[in-house]
């Protein structure tokens, strides 16, 4: 199974290229410039001593059976229209969250479609958007060495993707994925993330992700 990690050359990407490509994936690296996803690549497999490739964002969605698209809120959705023909028929896999700082800490940004994944399902109505991965810090999900033990909430309106990405969640070691049902749920997960933030600043804790137990 192909997938691709559009601005798999940022912190959640690296984590999620690393995870992958270690279990078998063909994961795809991508990014708006192919020299950047050619060096990441490069640098992702001299970590993995595996082969992982680099192409520019277009290419990897045209590649790839899966996407996920790691990408700040703020840019993502243009990315998404830009590769609104590229990524049709495919999944779709949404970690994005809108957040903002404020001086009284960390925000959700409540989007009018209701939540980041709703909106890319509005831009991209062909694909099969699934989301996954708010919850995830992404600095240690990308150091191998760490051990943690997170529930993923997944949620999303096609049962067969959101199956399929439980599926492959649930092979990454430390990791539990959970179907959190459809897709318009994806507001509550997503506005978990600057809780979590939150909670770690003012109690002076790191890498916080959510457990349910
Ligand atoms: N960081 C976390 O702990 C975390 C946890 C859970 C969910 N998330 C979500 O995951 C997504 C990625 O977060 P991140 O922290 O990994 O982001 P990031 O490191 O700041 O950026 C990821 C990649 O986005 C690309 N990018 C930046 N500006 C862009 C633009 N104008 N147009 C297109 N691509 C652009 C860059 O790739 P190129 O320069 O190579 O194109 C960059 O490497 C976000 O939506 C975030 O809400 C993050």
């Amino acid at each position: 199974m192909k997938i691709a990690v559009l601005g798999g050359t940022g912190s959640l990407g690296k984590g999620l290229v690393l995870r992958l490509a270690s279990l078998g994936y063909d994961v795809i690296v991508g990014s708006r410039d192919a020299k950047k996803a050619e060096s990441k690549a490069e640098e992702y497999c001299k970590i993995l001593g595996i082969d992982i490739r680099g192409l520019d964002n277009r290419r990897a969605a045209a590649e790839c059976d899966i996407a996920i698209i790691t990408i700040p809120w703020k840019h993502a959705f243009d990315t998404a229209k830009e590769l609104k023909d590229e990524l049709a028929k495919k999944i779709v896999v949404s970690p994005i969250v809108p957040m903002e700082k404020t001086e009284n800490g960390f925000i959700y940004v409540t989007l009018p479609e209701g939540s980041a994944a709703e909106k890319l399902a509005s831009i991209l109505p062909n694909s099969k958007i699934v989301s996954a991965y708010h919850n995830i810090p992404a600095k240690k999900f990308a150091d191998l060495n760490a051990e943690f033990e997170w529930d993923v909430a997944v949620c999303g309106d096609d049962a067969e993707s959101k199956k399929t990405v439980i599926e492959i969640t649930n092979r990454i070691r430390g990791l539990r994925a959970l179907d959190a049902g459809s897709l318009r749920n994806s507001r509550i997960v997503e506005s978990l993330t600057p809780l979590l933030i939150n909670i770690a600043i003012n109690n002076k804790m790191r890498d916080l992700g959510i457990k349910f137990v």
